[in-house]
């Protein structure tokens, strides 16, 4: 779901115009991606959309890979870019570098807990039972230093959360359909051969550490207040549960608070599909069965409300809820079989955007036959996030139907990750936001249509050689039979190899004839099996182009294979847990367990992300009481990160879920160090809703980095730098004022002194021409020389007196300092600059002052805002809790992630402050949330007391009670040592 159809009217009307465009040349460029026939869009600056955080939709959001292409090709309807408002540059932050503070000895002295802000980190029970003695001292954790100074140029703006895509919020048009369309399956144009599928693996599932706490029987009192809890978070459930099938039975979303509905994911009632599990687990069965009603009768071949399918989205709602009430409500013993019907049912039309050259999914999925029917290509801007996460669900699904191509089509992806993590990202170990999953190299296919271009003209070249040749009947070019046909582009597959080698040109390939469309292919196997199956591709479609003419047609796109790359838009690459890019690394370990351990490259890939994660990310905040927690930064670069990289130092809900990561990567890895920083991580989202005044975490925000994870003192004028990045300007500004002011008021002096003399002979100046009439006084005056003619023009271009500087953050010094030359210039009467002078002429000492000069009015200069004055007025307008530098994305849409980690900390440590601290969250959340009919999302966790923006995500049932519900649980339900769950909070049967 994006943000952006928001505006369909312009999506509509653009569409409209690009269909046009696309009918033209859809007859040339058939099955390539449209983006190839119309010039590619330039890399949009960040779209404010994409950065906005108050979007509603999943963790990923991925903001779609449309919003980035602007184009979405073959497998959508054409549409237009969005024109995206240019998102406010994150400013930058300009401060002293940070050096560590003070020479104080800090070894083994992190932080001791203050005891204000700390009190429940005092009696913090860590995992290892054995380790429980040290509970006051946290364990040293190893992070390398972050040069968070000048020098690293951090950046101090918004989070500007990538894309977070899928905002599930509007309600897309509806369509006036008269007759249904259906989808329906056509033949596979790019199929995997049967040999080929990859299975899934075999054997008996290695043994793996067990995730849970040996959890010991609790007292009496302790299960009391457990159960109470436990009654109160399904209270919640059942209340919105019933608000969902009072008003929106049967569509996604309801709206709170005006008890309508939306439908912002195809309209198959993903709120219900998505909290099946959910109501297994609460043990709310005649509420499950009665959902099962809505679900045998749910559609997905059709959909009145979208014309392409979200496939992320849509895989881990509905297909991963599907999957998992199958599961949770026991299989195939369980009975409802319906479940693992429609779960089939939607995975065929999923398996349908697997079906392209290179096996990459295309993630917004046109299903109308007319535009399904076409062959399709993955996208040159996806975002990670939903490429990476639709293992688990497409993996589960193949264990249980025993169906490999399901499980086939995930592991090509996970694939693609492994190599490119081999073969190696900017920052090694992870991967940016945006990937290119054409498959196609455009660098190599630029390279190669220049050499071709020279290759003609060498050929053009030779063809005059030879036809000069040939009339003294010598022997014939080598050309042959292509000779005089120009290059095409299916030649350039051969490669620089062949093209770089003009002689050879021609005597290399094979022509190929198909409908009258000429093409080369090697004569020799000099590419890989991937290209060939591109090759195939091109000649499948060349069925549908017949009426061609090859004559007339545009150079065909070149497709030189490779791998994953970063996306191709901008040479600005962004690498962060967060959203767009979250699932994907959550997905590593869940896939390594969900396979029983039997698939290494999981571990792999996971060790190789935290490492990363450790080294570029992670950084601890400074905030009042030193409370010993950490956040995951956003690192751009442009290619060279330990010279480039610029660090937004966020703390974003979405990236809440790393704490729950690496805690439950540390204990089935066996790296302890991983679920103390799991630990930490998870504080610091539990510091962010205990420090807002609705005790809600803010989508996404900033704070300040401290330079070293184990010495990191609070300190307040530092975050009051980090507060007003112009504070150095300011601390200027402030001294030129005073400078000025000064000179104003001598200046002033001077002026009531000289008034005196002036008075006294008037007119006695020596007038030179009567023919320059002072416009404002007239000729009246009779002071009208031409000197002061002119004199009375640079005094009218100083009058009225410039304006004052700006307040705020955008006052610049240019300006101020204009202001300041104009400002003596005007006092200088002496011609004391050389501009004046010359103007002036050189009689200047000898002109006579002017009565308009003597009257003028000189300001006094304005005070410029203090530093103080500046921060103190935005702490006081944008609600700043100390500690946070900005929060400009304020809002929180009943979002799972801080609670999801809370949650597994709770499982993995045993300690029960964690259901302290997730208490607080649930009261706050229930309190600020609450509607009659269910919960909304609200606009601004920095108020008391927000406004409600009358949405009801389906992940408020589907995970956020859920989590909250198997916090206060017995800890036998869902254990992790059984089950494990997906980024919708789907739990899946692990094997045994
Ligand atoms: C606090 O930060 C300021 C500004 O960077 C620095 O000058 C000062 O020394 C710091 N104070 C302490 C106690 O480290
Ligand atoms: C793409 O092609 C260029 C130029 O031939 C080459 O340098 C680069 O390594 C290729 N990229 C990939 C990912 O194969």
């Amino acid at each position: 779901m994006l943000r952006f159809r928001r505006y369909r009217y312009y999506v509509f009307f653009a569409a409209i115009v690009v269909l046009l465009l696309y009918r033209v040349t859809q007859n040339s460029e058939q099955w390539e991606s449209v983006s190839a026939s119309i010039p590619l869009v330039k890399a949009p600056p960040k779209s404010s959309l994409e950065r906005g955080f108050g979007l509603t939709n999943k963790q990923s959001r991925p903001a779609s890979a449309k919003s980035e292409t602007g184009f979405n090709s073959e497998d959508d309807e054409p549409r237009l870019h969005l024109k995206e408002k240019t998102g406010k540059e994150p400013e930058k932050v300009k401060i002293p570098n940070l050096k560590p503070t003070t020479g104080e000895d800090t070894v083994g002295k992190l932080d001791t807990p203050n005891a204000a802000t700390t009190t429940n980190q005092s009696h913090v029970r860590v995992y290892d039972k054995e380790e429980a003695a040290k509970t006051t001292t946290a364990p040293l954790i190893s992070i390398p230093d972050k040069n968070v100074g000048q020098g690293a140029k951090g950046v101090g703006g918004p989070p500007g959360k990538g894309a977070h895509g899928a905002p599930g919020a509007h309600k897309p048009k509806t369509q006036s359909a008269t007759t249904t369309i259906h989808w329906e399956k056509f033949p596979e144009h790019f199929p995997v051969p049967k040999d080929e599928i990859i299975p899934l693996p075999t054997g008996k599932p290695k043994p793996i550490l067990a995730i849970q706490y040996d959890f010991e029987k609790e007292s009496a009192q302790a299960r009391e207040e457990r159960l109470d809890r436990l009654a109160k978070v399904k209270a919640e459930m059942v209340r919105g549960w019933n608000g969902y099938m009072t008003y929106a039975k049967g569509h996604d979303e309801l709206s709170p608070v005006s008890k309508k509905f939306r439908n912002p994911f195809c309209g198959w009632a993903a709120t219900l599909v998505d909290a099946l599990d959910t109501l297994w687990i609460m043990g709310m069965k005649d509420e499950f069965e009665e959902a099962l009603l809505v679900v045998e009768k749910i559609d997905f071949t059709t959909s009145e409300y979208r014309t392409e399918i979200p496939v992320f989205e849509t895989t881990i709602r509905y297909l991963g809820g599907l999957v998992a009430a199958y599961d949770v409500s026991g299989g195939k013993a369980g009975g409802h079989d319906i479940l693992l019907e429609k779960a089939i049912e939607l995975a065929e039309i999923l398996m349908d955007v697997f079906d392209t050259p290179n096996r990459m999914p295309v993630l917004y999925y046109n299903w109308k036959p007319a535009f399904a029917k076409l062959p399709k290509r993955a996208q040159a801007g996806v975002s990670v996030a939903e490429l990476g996460s639709l293992a688990m669900e497409f993996t589960r699904l193949a264990q249980i139907t025993k169906e490999d191509r399901y499980y086939d089509a995930v592991a090509r992806i996970t694939d693609a990750f492994y190599e490119w993590q081999e073969r190696g990202t900017t920052i090694p170990g992870i991967f940016p936001e945006r990937v290119d999953a054409t498959g196609c190299n455009r660098t190599a296919a630029l390279e190669i249509a220049a050499k071709e271009a020279e290759v003609e003209k060498l050929r053009e070249a030779g063809q005059k050689a030879y036809d000069s040749q040939n009339a003294k009947n010598s022997k014939p070019g080598v050309e042959g039979s292509s000779q005089g046909k120009s290059v095409k582009g299916g030649q350039s597959r051969l490669g620089s190899r062949a093209v770089g080698t003009p002689n050879d040109d021609g005597t290399n390939k094979v022509k190929i004839e198909h409908n009258g469309e000429e093409m080369y292919a090697p004569s020799k196997k000099t590419i890989s099996d991937e290209n060939d199956v591109d090759q195939a591709a091109t000649t499948v479609d060349d069925r549908d182009s017949t009426s061609v003419k090859p004559e007339t047609k545009k150079k065909k796109d070149t497709c030189v294979p490779q791998g994953l790359t970063a996306g191709s838009w901008s040479a600005n690459e962004q690498y962060s847990m967060g959203g767009s890019q979250d699932s994907t690394y959550e997905y590593f370990p869940k896939q390594w367990l969900l396979l029983g351990g039997l698939e290494p490259k999981y571990k792999t890939l996971h060790a190789k992300v935290t490492a990363a994660v450790k080294k570029w990310l992670l950084f601890r905040p400074m905030i009042p009481g030193d409370r010993d927690i950490l956040f995951s930064a956003k690192i751009n670069t442009r290619g060279s990160p330990e010279v480039d990289a610029t660090t937004e130092w966020e703390v974003t809900h979405l990236t809440c879920f790393i704490g729950g990561m690496f805690g439950m990567g540390g204990k089935i890895f066996d790296v302890p160090e991983d679920v103390e920083i799991g630990k930490r991580l998870t504080d610091g989202c539990v510091w962010a809703y205990e420090n807002t005044p609705s005790g809600i975490m803010p989508e996404g925000a900033t704070v300040v980095p401290c330079a070293e994870v184990n010495n990191c003192h609070w300190n307040e004028t530092l975050y009051w730098q980090y507060l007003d990045p112009l504070y150095e300007t300011r601390l200027e500004q402030m001294a030129d004022y005073q400078k000025q002011h000064k000179e104003w008021k001598s200046k002033k002096a001077q002026q009531a002194k000289m008034k005196g003399h002036k008075n006294l002979g008037a007119t006695s100046g020596g007038a030179t021409s009567d023919s320059l009439v002072d416009e404002k006084f007239g000729s009246s005056q009779g002071v009208t020389t031409q000197k002061t003619g002119s004199k009375s023009s640079r005094i009218q271009k100083r009058a009225p007196p410039a304006p004052p500087p700006s307040r705020g953050a955008s006052t610049d010094s240019t300006r101020k300092s204009s202001q300041v030359a104009t400002l003596e210039d005007a006092l200088d009467i002496n011609g004391g600059s050389d501009s004046v002078v010359a103007s002036i002429g050189d009689n200047a000492d000898q002109v006579p002052l002017t009565q308009e000069e003597l009257d003028i009015e000189y300001p006094e200069p304005e005070r410029p805002m203090s530093h103080e004055q500046y921060v103190e007025s935005r702490i006081e307008a944008e609600n700043l809790p100390p500690g946070f530098v900005s929060a400009h994305y304020h809002s929180y849409i009943l979002r799972p992630e801080a609670i999801e980690s809370v949650w597994y900390m709770y499982r993995i440590t045993g300690d029960t402050t964690w259901q302290d601290k997730g208490w607080k969250m649930f009261n706050a959340i229930v309190s600020q949330t609450r509607t009659e009919s269910g919960n909304s999302a609200i606009d601004n966790v920095l108020l008391p007391n927000s406004d409600k923006t009358d949405e009801m995500e389906s992940f408020w049932l589907a995970e956020t009670l859920k989590y909250f519900y198997l916090l206060y649980s017995d800890p036998s339900l869902i254990s992790l040592d059984e089950w494990v769950l997906n980024t919708e909070a789907h739990p899946f049967k692990r094997p045994i």
